[in-house]
């Protein structure tokens, strides 16, 4: 028999043998990129807020993966769920699974307005590639309008619509008649919803991973207005907004805006299984797969297995019954507010933005400054274009603060922590963020100690 590793010799693997094996089976480039600033810790245990790495060292996680972790690492209700369904079978296609029935009711009675069929998905961009096939289907034309500086996912329909080339241009040509429109910005968006041949308008109610963006209020009731005007499906991306993150259960009702499909995934899972869902109006709905010749015409093999039901299920009542919406509102104000009163005092902080829960703060890039002029070079560069990895760097090597930039923004770091955090969690992050900023005037003497402790760190490793 050939050799294999085992379940058991995988769970202590160390630092040193997990990067050997990443580097060469899973990801070399990534393997550079964490160890350029100590980001790979061997992380061993979680929960709630806390993760604990293989030195028994406590961390904060304010990056709540990504938003996927609105209820905490290992939430006792969502563990609890899937013990409670060990036996039931996982996925047995020839049936109806009654989990799924159950989790399509909860969440049309919690998200807005009809929206209430659901279709079961695996992760956010199966979600939007569910939307955008169903909204093609429903409206027999092609054309999908999407966001400048948006991020609906990677796979080639959902990165079709994803306005940020770094993505999309090493894999071009993308799905055809998808157009890109400035985000919040009504004239221009109006423009394309003149011509007869689009399908639907996909949009972020806050755009998470283009820089934590809050358009102006009005703008998602304006986008409503124009798609029923010219007669066109409005698709809301709540992949990363949704779930009680941003202060409401799903971040358009901020606005009273109810889409033609809305798309979940991330926290929908509990941080514990993959569950992506794609919800629609009835209507369109059933024009576009209600019939028996058309109802398999979108599916998935794992979509809407009985583990990934009950994670959701658990999630969706524990958000309602802990009003962790409220919660993120009103920690998220308080955040908001101190990170602002940081902003006038700090020149490297260019800008603070969010709400609830999803904040993101802004950094100068460094350009022109005395980081350019003094270190010129590579330094300079790593500065202008990661000065939010930096801070990053720093958070969590000085005062064990896990946090992270926005893939489309790499000078915006994003606040994220998982909706259970407390007040005094959120209170040391803000205060270990403004020693970092006070401590490092300079972004070179920023960047310096930031390399200087990861170099610490390694020294001390070996
Ligand atoms: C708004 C939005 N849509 C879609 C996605 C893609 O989700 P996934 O990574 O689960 O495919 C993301 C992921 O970050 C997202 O933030």
């Amino acid at each position: 028999m050939e050799r294999l590793i085992s379940l058991e010799e995988a769970l202590v693997y160390d630092r040193k043998r997990t990067r050997e094996r990443y580097r060469e089976y899973v990801n070399p480039g990534l393997v550079s990129m964490m160890a350029l600033l100590d980001f790979d810790k061997r992380f061993t245990r979680a929960e709630g807020v806390k993760v604990w790495d293989s030195e028994g060292k406590e961390y904060l996680d304010f990056l709540g993966g990504y938003g996927a972790l609105n209820f905490g690492h290992n939430p006792p209700v969502v563990v609890e769920a899937l013990r409670r369904i060990e036996g039931v079978p996982n996925i047995l296609q020839a049936s109806l699974n009654p989990l799924a029935a159950a989790l399509a009711e909860n969440l049309a009675t919690v998200t807005p307005g009809d929206l209430s069929i659901s279709f079961f998905c695996n992760s956010g961009t199966e979600a939007v590639e569910a939307a955008l096939k169903m909204a093609r289907l429903y409206s027999g034309r092609s054309r999908i309008l999407f966001c400048r500086n948006s991020f609906h996912g990677k796979s080639f329909g959902s990165l079709s619509v994803t306005g940020r080339d770094k993505y999309k241009k090493p894999f071009s040509p993308t799905l055809p008649d998808c157009s890109g429109v400035e985000y919040d910005n009504l004239d221009a968006l109006e423009k394309h919803l003149a011509g007869e041949d689009v399908a639907a308008v996909i949009v972020e109610p806050i755009q998470g991973e283009g820089g934590i963006m809050v358009p102006r209020t009005g703008y998602l009731k304006g986008v409503r207005q124009l798609c029923d005007k010219y007669g066109v499906l409005l698709i809301m991306d709540e992949i990363q907004t949704g779930m009680g993150r941003t202060g409401e259960y799903f971040a358009c009702q901020h606005e009273g805006v109810v889409p033609d499909i809305m798309c979940l995934a991330k926290s929908l899972g509990g941080g514990m299984m993959p569950v992506g869902a794609c919800i629609a109006l009835s209507k369109v709905y059933k024009k576009a797969y209600g019939s028996m010749d058309k109802c398999l015409l979108h599916t998935s093999t794992f979509g809407g297995n009985s583990m990934a039901m009950a994670a959701g299920i658990a999630s969706v009542e524990y958000m309602v019954k802990n009003r962790l919406d409220k919660k993120a509102a009103q920690l998220g104000e308080y955040a908001l507010e101190r990170l602002r009163g940081m902003k006038g005092k700090y020149p490297l902080i260019k800008d603070v933005r969010g709400r609830g829960l999803m904040i993101g703060i802004e950094f100068h890039s460094g350009e022109g400054s005395l980081l350019d002029r003094v270190s010129g070079g590579a330094a300079s560069k790593l500065g202008r274009e990661y000065m939010g990895a930096l801070v990053a760097g720093e958070l969590l090597n000085r005062y064990r603060i896990i946090t992270a930039y926005t893939l489309n923004n790499p000078n915006v770091i994003r606040l994220e922590p998982p909706l259970v955090i407390e007040r005094e969690q959120m209170d040391y992050m803000l205060d270990s963020l403004e020693r970092t900023l006070s401590e490092n005037k300079g972004a070179l003497s920023m960047m310096v100690s930031s390399v200087k402790s990861s170099l610490v760190g390694k020294v001390k490793k070996k």
